[in-house]
C-alpha cells in the first residue's frame, strides 16, 4: 500500500477474483473500500465489515456513475472486475458482451483519466487470440516465438467477425486501447491485468443448483461428477490453458498496490507456465481427484465423451488454442512467482464444490 490507509474503489467486486481479493485486502491491509456489484452473495461474510461499504447496483446507470464518481475523488486507485466473462455468451449474448465489455467501461476511464486516478483494469489473456503456431502447417510449436504470449511484442490475432467466440476479446483489446491513449493524451495511471484462467473456490455457479447455462470449463467438469453425467470434450480437448491459482493470482495483485511505481503504467501476464494442460488432460485429473476427495474409486472411469463446439456452444465458437504466457513482466517488476501446482489447486477448488454441492 502506498499510504497508511489506501481507498479503493472495487467494480465487479461480488465476482469471483472480487470475493478473493476482498478476503485478503481486508484480513491483511488497512483500506477503505467502496465496492460495485448487482450481486453479493460470494461477498456475504464481508457486508458488515466496517471497512467495507457495498453499493447493490450497476455500474453503468447515469445515477451509479454520479456516485462513482464522487467515490473516485476520494480515493486513490480504482479496480475494475467487472463484466461478463463466460465463453458461452460471447457468441450467443455478442451485444451484451460487448457493451459490457467495452461500452459500460468507457465512461470509468474517462473518470478515472480526468481525476487522474491510477486504474487497474482487468483484460483477459483473451486479447492474444490464437497464436501464431496454429495458423501455421503442422500447427508448428517447436519455436517459443511462435506462440508464447509477450505483453509487449506478441501480435493479437483474432478470427473474423461471423466467428462472435471474439467480441469478448475484441472488447477488451479496444478497453486496452482506449486506457493507453487516455494514459498517452492525459498521464492517466493504469495497469491493465491479463489473466490467465485463474481457478479456487466460488470460481462459477453451478448448473441446475445456482444458475442456468454453461459455465466455464471447471463448473462444467464439476457439474458432470457431481451429477454423474459424462464429462465432455469440445473438439476432443486438444486446447492447451495454463492454469493458476487463485491464491497464487491475489499475491501478484497485492504486490501490484504495494509497489505502484513498478506496478503503474504497465500490463501484465497473471499465470503459471508450470501448470499446463490439455483439456483431456485436464478432464481426467479432475476425474482422479474427485476419486482421492470422495474416496470413491469409481470416479477414477468416469465417462469422458467428445462432442463439436457447434453442438456444445452453438454458431460462431472458435476456440484459443494455447496460452502460454511470458511471465517476465511479474517476475522483474513486481518479484512474483507463482507457486502452487496444478494438483493442490484442483484439490481446493474440487474439494469447495464437493463441500458445497455434493
Ligand atoms: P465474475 O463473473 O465472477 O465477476 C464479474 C462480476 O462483475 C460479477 O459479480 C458481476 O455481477 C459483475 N458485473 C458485471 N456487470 C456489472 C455491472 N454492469 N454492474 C455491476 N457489476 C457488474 O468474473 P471473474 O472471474 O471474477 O473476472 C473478473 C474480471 O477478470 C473480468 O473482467 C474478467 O473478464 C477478467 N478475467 C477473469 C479471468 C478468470 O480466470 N477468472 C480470466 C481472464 C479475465
Ligand atoms: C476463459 C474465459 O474467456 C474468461 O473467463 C477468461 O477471460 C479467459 O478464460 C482467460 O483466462 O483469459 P476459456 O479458457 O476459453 O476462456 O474458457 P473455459 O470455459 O474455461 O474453456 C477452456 C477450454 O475448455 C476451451 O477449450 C473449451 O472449449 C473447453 N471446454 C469447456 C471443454 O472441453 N468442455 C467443457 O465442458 C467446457
Amino acid at each position: 500500500m502506498t499510504r497508511e490507509k489506501m481507498r479503493i474503489v472495487m467494480l465487479g467486486c461480488g465476482g469471483f477474483i472480487g470475493s478473493h481479493l476482498l478476503d485478503r485486502l481486508l484480513a491483511e491491509n488497512e483500506c477503505e473500500i467502496h465496492g460495485w456489484d448487482l450481486a453479493d452473495y460470494k461477498i456475504k461474510e464481508h457486508l458488515a465489515h466496517p471497512k467495507f461499504h457495498m453499493h447493490r447496483s450497476t455500474i453503468s446507470s447515469p445515477a451509479a456513475l454520479q456516485e462513482i464518481e464522487q467515490e473516485i475523488e476520494k480515493s486513490d486507485i480504482v479496480i475494475n472486475l467487472a463484466a461478463i466473462c463466460n465463453p458461452a455468451e460471447y457468441n450467443t449474448r455478442p451485444l451484451d458482451v460487448i457493451h459490457s465489455n467495452l461500452f459500460d467501461i468507457y465512461p470509468l476511464i474517462e473518470l478515472c483519466a480526468k481525476h487522474k486516478r491510477w486504474l487497474m483494469s482487468f483484460s483477459t489473456s483473451e486479447v492474444y487470440g490464437r497464436t501464431v503456431a496454429s495458423y501455421l502447417p503442422n500447427n508448428n510449436y517447436e519455436d517459443p516465438n511462435l506462440f508464447e504470449l509477450r505483453e509487449n511484442e506478441t501480435p493479437l490475432i483474432m478470427g473474423p467477425i461471423s466467428n462472435q467466440r471474439w467480441t469478448y476479446a475484441c472488447a477488451k483489446q479496444m478497453t486496452e486501447r482506449l486506457i493507453y491513449a487516455h494514459h498517452m493524451e492525459s498521464q492517466l495511471p493504469f495497469t491493465v491485468i491479463r489473466p490467465l484462467n485463474f481457478f479456487g473456490p466460488k470460481m462459477d455457479y453451478i448448473p441446475g443448483r445456482d444458475g442456468e447455462g454453461v459455465p466455464r470449463v471447471l463448473a462444467c467438469f464439476m457439474t458432470a461428477l457431481l451429477d454423474n453425467k459424462p464429462m465432455y470434450l469440445v473438439d476432443g480437448g486438444e486446447a492447451r490453458r495454463t492454469i493458476v491459482s487463485i491464491h497464487d493470482a491475489i499475491d501478484a495483485l497485492l504486490l501490484m498496490l504495494k509497489k505502484p511505481h513498478q506496478a503503474q503504467n504497465q500490463v501484465f501476464n497473471i499465470g503459471n507456465r508450470e501448470n499446463e494442460v490439455t483439456m483431456a488432460e485436464l478432464a481426467d485429473l479432475m476425474r482422479q481427484t474427485y476419486a482421492r476427495i470422495t474416496g470413491d474409486m469409481n470416479y477414477k472411469e468416469h465417462p469422458i465423451l467428445t462432442i463439436s463446439s457447434q453442438d456444445f456452444y452453438g454458431k460462431g465458437y472458435e476456440d484459443c488454442d494455447r496460452r502460454m504466457p511470458d511471465l517476465s513482466q511479474a517476475q522483474t517488476l513486481l518479484g512474483w512467482t507463482p507457486k502452487i501446482p496444478l494438483t493442490d489447486a484442483l484439490f481446493e477448488t474440487m474439494d469447495f464444490y464437493h463441500q458445497n454441492y455434493a
